[in-house]
């Protein structure tokens, strides 16, 4: 992998913290790179019993010998952005782009709105507001914020440098491909693209630079905020089936719905995916949990992967059996 962009094939939540945690640990890449809308995105991942949740740092932080960019496409909050920092004591391996544009309480205030929050459902962070007035050009760049002045550097140079050195450079998308402005339901969608070609452009590589495209899923789907959703369960149903989930930024319930080849068919193609993740596998099958080898899968699990890894035409090299970040089995 010199080059690995990671995505999420529904509606965000899908597990890419948890994987990007993962990778960071196994393959120690010299950088990770966030691209994607901003601290509207939580991820989330666990090590030794720990749970962590970042919305501006790539999901790296537990490996100390990845530096942490953030791409000039991404919004910054810088208060969010420094309580990471400090929690990963990652003062000085943390990289953020002179032309990140930079969330004020006035974006907060506007996202709180009554057609945003209403009939949105947006996450409230001030992202889609912000993105707005970068449209118009009077957005505040992170070059700007004195309290950044020790992060910013130019991130597209960074990591097109490390390409050309051949280092590995682990790329984090954030929402999933149904969020994206342009590729989702609109209006019921977040403020930019964030299919992986956007992705790319947010941190400032080009297409050739990519060696692999790994999009991930969750074994079933969940979704918050408004917008159709295919098959929607009800949530007795989802409480059954243990896919009740909540929102790691907003606390709001998840709807759910099972896995839809429909979906994923078209994410995989609008990515370009070359591998798949499947995450929450223990979820659908308990008997699961913690599993680390292919083979000791129980065989109704193994059918659910190789369905559809049949239906997309690509491997699932990625399966999460837990929420531990090494809870995965590695087929690659
Ligand atoms: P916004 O991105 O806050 O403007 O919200 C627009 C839509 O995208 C809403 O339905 C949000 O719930 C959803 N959304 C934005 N970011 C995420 C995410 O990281 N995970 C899941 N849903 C998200
Ligand atoms: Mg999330």
């Amino acid at each position: 992998m010199p080059c690995l962009v990671t995505v999420g094939g529904f509606f965000g939540d899908e597990g890419k913290g948890k994987i990007i945690a993962y990778l960071a640990k196994k393959d120690n890449p010299s950088i990770a790179v966030r691209g994607g809308v901003g601290p509207n995105a939580g991820h989330t991942f666990a090590h030794e019993g720990k749970e962590y949740k970042v919305r501006m740092l790539p999901s790296a932080g537990l490996n100390p010998a990845t530096r942490l960019l953030i791409g000039a496409g991404v919004l910054v909050n810088p208060q969010i952005l420094l309580k990471e920092i400090a929690m990963f004591q990652a003062d000085d391996r943390t990289y953020v782009d002179a032309q990140c544009g930079i969330i004020e309480q006035a974006h907060i205030d506007r996202d709180k709105g009554e057609h945003l929050n209403g009939k949105i459902g947006t996450t409230g962070t001030g992202t889609g507001p912000a993105n707005a007035d970068r449209a118009l050009r009077t957005l505040r760049m992170a070059r700007d914020v004195p309290e950044l002045s020790l992060y910013v550097e130019d991130v597209s140079n960074s990591v097109n440098y490390a390409l050309e050195n051949n280092e590995k450079v682990l790329v984090e998308g954030t929402q999933g491909t149904y969020l994206s402005l342009f590729h989702g339901g609109y209006p019921f969608v977040t403020s930019k693209d964030v299919t992986a070609s956007g992705i790319c452009s947010d941190i400032g590589i080009g297409p050739k630079k990519v060696d692999d495209v790994l999009v991930v899923y969750k074994a079933y789907v969940t979704r918050v905020g408004g917008g159709p959703l295919q098959n929607e369960i009800s949530e007795e149903e989802a409480k059954k089936r243990g896919w009740l989930e909540f929102g790691s930024v907003t606390g709001r319930q998840r709807r759910a719905a099972p896995f839809d080849f429909d979906l994923a068919k078209k994410a995989n193609r609008i990515n370009s995916a070359t591998q798949i993740a499947v995450t929450k596998l223990d979820v659908m099958f308990p008997a699961c949990a913690r599993v680390r080898q292919y083979e000791k899968l129980p065989a109704d699990a193994r059918r659910y992967i190789e369905d559809i890894e049949g239906e997309l035409g690509v491997k699932a090299t990625l399966i999460g059996t837990g929420p531990e970040l090494d809870d995965v089995i590695d087929r690659r």
